[in-house]
């Protein structure tokens, strides 16, 4: 097949490679495609939209419940999706897993590495306790052959480890370069939607151009599904941002075991400590339909230079400045000659405002030398005036809060009445009034 270059800023193309566009001058632009021939049947029609069945998806169910929350109940046929993550997160792992319960249950799983070969994954699934049964495995690299390969298994699922190492014969690039990776994909996509058979394919998150990440397939794709979590702990976390079956905003938690990922059906846990010391208090964070707990640390020192520092991990540092600012003029409580830090514990990125009044009442805590009473939940928003505003979802936090046997919580007033459950619920109005609440005085 020929192919050309393509300037992806212009669209301008040429014959042969250019390391800068010469129609809009950009550099590092031209990409590789096949040139085809667009030719339709002449007895092409349209359809009305109205008179189309609405067929539901079909979907089948996983079997690990943490995955299925996130895709919206199961794979859904004939879908392409991206699963895409840091190297050594854990990729390679979830989906041997995953083919593992779906080759219980609903058939063959064909599983293809152009990274690893066949007796490292065996390794990795005597380790995780998988037999191999119903899986069938290909080392491989080259699209075609592994496209007949899965026509010929027809699995229930076709895992492609990873998008990076795989290659079509039609571009000359190389293998990971942006033109191997996007047309790869959309091979795959047409693969999925003409067999009807669920295509999964990994992407390692690349940090330099050379090798292109998931994002070049991310409009590809029927679902983007990215896990997260820092290599250095346990917890993992699934995250739809894309999803043409489903809504983004669930999420899976997963922790990584000496045995293989394992759903965590009760978050909160990983993000609390169970000991209690002066500046830290917990908060709530809601991923999806799901609150978790997360407990945040603060901690205050004199500056040894003259300028304090204002440190923070998993929160907004401007978040903190104004934060103080806050406390200082609206509560009296000042950081002046103070350095700052402030940490989310577990090493989770906490962006809701809801978290502010945490936030401010574990410097209040670390400032004052005071400890907050251990299981003390604090949720709002705290506005420049002092004010504490309104958060979404209270009640589904209170009742994290309550099931986790969190004894106080610290809120911002509202219209409903209070839940009579065993938390203590105390409504606060401004910052002041929190920090009275919180430290009794
Ligand atoms: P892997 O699935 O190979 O990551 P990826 O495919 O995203 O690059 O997982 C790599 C890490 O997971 C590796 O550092 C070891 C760890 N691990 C466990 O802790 N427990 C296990 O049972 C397995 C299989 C891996
Ligand atoms: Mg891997």
């Amino acid at each position: 097949m020929k192919t050309q270059y393509v300037c992806q800023n212009c669209g301008a193309f040429s014959q042969k490679w250019m390391g800068r566009c010469p129609a809009c001058g950009m550099y590092d632009v031209m990409v590789e495609e096949p040139v085809e021939a667009k030719l339709a049947p002449a007895s092409i029609r349209t359809a009305t939209l109205g008179k189309l069945d609405s067929a539901r998806p079909r979907r089948q169910s996983i079997g690990i419940s943490e995955m299925d929350l996130v895709l919206g109940g199961g794979l859904v046929t004939g879908s392409l999706i991206l699963l895409g993550g840091d190297p050594g997160i854990g990729k390679s792992t979830l989906m041997l897993q995953i083919a593992d319960q779906l080759a219980r249950g609903q058939g063959t799983v064909v599983y293809v590495s152009g990274e690893e070969s066949a007796d490292q994954v065996k390794l990795r699934a005597e380790r995780l306790g998988i037999s191999g049964q119903g899986i069938e495995f290909l080392a491989e690299t080259d699209i075609a052959t592994i496209l007949t390969a899965a026509r010929n298994a027809s699995p229930a699922l076709l895992i492609i480890d990873s998008i990076q190492t795989m290659y079509t014969a039609v571009l000359a690039s190389a293998p990971g370069s942006v033109a191997q990776v996007r047309e790869c994909g959309s091979e795959f996509m047409k693969f999925a939607k003409e067999t009807g058979i669920v295509t999964v394919i990994i992407g390692h998150v690349t940090k330099y151009g050379a090798i292109a990440g998931p994002k070049t397939l991310e409009h590809i794709v029927d679902t983007v599904l990215y896990f997260e979590g820092d290599r250095y702990q346990q917890y993992r976390i699934l995250r739809a941002i894309k999803n043409r079956f489903g809504s983004t905003n669930e999420i899976g938690v997963f922790e990584m075991t000496a045995t293989g990922l394992q759903g965590v059906a009760n978050p909160s846990r990983l993000f609390i400590s169970d000991t209690a010391a002066s500046g830290s208090v917990i908060i709530s964070v809601i991923e999806g339909s799901r609150p978790l707990l997360v407990e945040v640390q603060a901690l205050t020192s004199p500056t040894f230079f003259n300028y304090p520092q204002r440190v923070t991990t998993g929160f907004d540092q401007k978040r903190l400045a104004l934060l103080l600012a806050v406390l200082e003029r609206r509560a009296g409580i000042n950081a002046y000659g103070l350095d700052c830090f402030v940490n989310a514990v577990g090493g989770i990125k906490v962006t809701e405002p809801s978290s502010d009044l945490g936030i401010a009442l574990a410097i209040a805590s670390s400032i004052r030398n005071k400890t907050i009473t251990q299981g003390t939940l604090a949720v709002g928003e705290v506005g420049l005036g002092g004010e504490i505003r309104p958060v979404y979802g209270l009640d589904l936090r209170l009742k994290e809060a309550e099931k986790m046997g969190l004894q106080l919580a610290i809120v911002p007033t509202r219209n409903e009445t209070a839940s009579n459950g065993k938390i203590d619920v105390r409504e606060v109005r401004d910052i002041r009034e929190a920090v009275a609440v919180a430290f009794g005085s």
